[in-house]
């Protein structure tokens, strides 16, 4: 049996997705279940919060492997919380999703806070593998509403360049990990196939919408105002904008093989993500 948390989201959903596909006995630790829609059917689904730890036995009882995703909190207590779960029920595996910031010489605030949890997990004494994603291709959804609304992307990394992973490649590499053996003690980073720019995202956007896109490279200021506007907490928009500054100059992601050779294929393109979810920016 294997444990996914975060299938609300991004990355757990597509878990979920692959490991039903694979056959595996799957339950999913939900906040709301409710949310899980139809796949919340097909599986067992216990209700618990990865930042109540009493909540926590009942989804880890049983479990060999367990892919924890620590989002919307205090990485390093979510993640505490998980294993300490994992460790009294006697789970195996436990397969973290952490970030490819980690490795940051020095690392930012996003990169400490990962460093945090993946401690708490190693520190457990559950057999653990990291996988470190640089920046996802789903981030870009988050300009479908100003290119619904205003026909325009405001973003403050100048010619920077990320290489957008799409969210199902991470969780194909987690899912191999949680599913055959020999990758306990193991940190995967995985970085996308192509170095691209927002505005080179969003030519790729405006091309399969068909309708031009204005790019707007932002003051930092600027960038903060329009997310103390968004609703983000202080600790966050600190982050985030320090992460921009980074891609800014020049420190973007460099590329990496781990899913050719875990997965024996090349890893998806934006291009490729995107034809997926183009609904969403038109
Ligand atoms: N975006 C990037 O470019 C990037 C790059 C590298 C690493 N990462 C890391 O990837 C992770 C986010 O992954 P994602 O995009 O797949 O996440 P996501 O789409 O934001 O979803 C977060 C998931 O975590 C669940 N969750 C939140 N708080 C929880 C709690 N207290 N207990 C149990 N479940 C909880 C949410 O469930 P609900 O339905 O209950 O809200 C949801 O399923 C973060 O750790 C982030 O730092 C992101």
């Amino acid at each position: 049996m294997i444990l996914v948390t975060g299938a609300t989201g991004n990355v757990g959903g597509a878990v979920l997705e692959q490991l039903m596909e694979a056959g595996q006995k799957v339950r999913v630790l939900a906040r709301d279940p409710a949310r899980l829609g139809e796949l919340g059917r097909a599986v067992e689904v216990v209700k618990g919060d990865l930042s109540k730890p009493e909540t926590l036995g009942p989804a880890f009882a049983g479990v060999g492997g367990a892919f924890v995703v620590c989002a919307g909190g205090d990485l390093a207590t979510l993640a505490g919380n998980a294993a300490g779960a994992a460790r009294e029920a006697g789970v195996r595996h436990i397969v973290l999703l952490s970030s490819s910031a980690v490795a940051g010489e020095p690392p930012i605030q996003i990169g400490r806070w990962h460093i945090d949890a993946e401690a708490r997990v190693t520190a457990s004494g559950v057999a653990w593998t990291m996988v470190r994603p640089g920046a996802f291709a789903s981030n870009t959804l988050q300009w479908a509403h100003a290119i619904k609304t205003q026909g325009a992307v405001f973003h403050a990394t100048g010619e920077g360049r990320t290489r957008p992973l799409d969210p199902r490649d991470i969780a194909a590499v987690a899912v191999k990990a949680l599913t055959s053996p020999g990758h306990e003690g193991k940190a995967y980073v995985i970085n996308g196939p192509e170095a691209l720019s927002t505005a080179e995202q969003v030519a790729k956007i405006s091309k399969a919408i068909g309708k031009p896109l204005g790019v707007v490279d932002e003051t930092e200021d600027a960038a903060r105002e329009r997310l103390e506007k968004a609703g983000l907490p202080e600790v966050f928009i600190r982050a985030v904008l320090e992460a921009f500054a980074m891609i800014r100059a020049g420190h973007g992601e460099a590329p990496s093989s781990t899913i050719e050779e875990l997965l024996g294929r090349k890893a998806r393109t934006y291009d490729e993500w995107l034809e997926r979810h183009v609904k969403a920016f038109q």
